[in-house]
């Protein structure tokens, strides 16, 4: 993605002052993906930016919610499954859960135990990286059922709050950096 690109993604990102709580600057994916020119940059920036190669992982594994809103196209770009990291109480049993405190709360995701195969290799993608608390008990999540954390992509990284270091020694990318 070259800076013209990087550019028009960031003027599309909406920043809330105070949402959804005070203290926060929230920072609003949805324009993006409105945008079929946003969109479109979004998803080529994200196939192009991968922090591995295409053949050293097996599937994509998304965060609810705005995770499900590219994580299935990525993964059929990549030509790759896509597995839901979902909150608490969403799935059918049998699951495996883990809880984790993020920028403004606390809350406890899920995956379906047999949706990661033994030794699967597994790319979890995110919109955005706050704290890492979410990436990091889906990172959990992965191992528990058996898989492979193969990296982390993300379309965001508020810097400042040191998210990637908490998700420990993965590759990573993200593709803008906001303040
Ligand atoms: N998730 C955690 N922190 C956030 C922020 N500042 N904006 C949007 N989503 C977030």
């Amino acid at each position: 993605m070259d800076k013209a690109d990087a550019d028009y993604l960031i003027s599309l990102v909406r920043a809330i002052p105070g949402f959804p709580k005070e203290g926060i600057l929230f920072r609003d994916i949805m324009p993006v993906l409105a945008d079929a020119r946003g969109l479109s940059i979004l998803m080529d920036a994200l196939v192009s930016n991968l922090p591995i190669a295409n053949d050293e992982f097996d599937a994509i594994a998304g965060l609810e919610a705005r995770g499900f809103l590219f994580g299935p196209a990525l993964a059929e770009r990549l030509g790759k499954g896509f597995i839901a990291v979902r909150k608490a109480g969403k799935l059918p049993p049998p699951t495996v859960s883990e809880s984790y405190a993020l920028e403004y709360g606390e809350a406890t995701v899920e995956v379906e135990r047999d949706a990661i195969r033994d030794g699967e290799r597994v790319l979890i993608v995110d919109d955005l990286i706050a704290t890492g608390g979410s990436a990091s008990a889906a990172r959990d999540l992965v191992i528990s059922c058996g898989g492979v954390v193969a990296g982390f992509s993300f379309i965001m990284e508020l810097s400042g709050l040191d998210g990637v270091k908490a998700l420990g020694d993965h590759p990573t990318s993200s593709l803008l950096a906001m303040p």
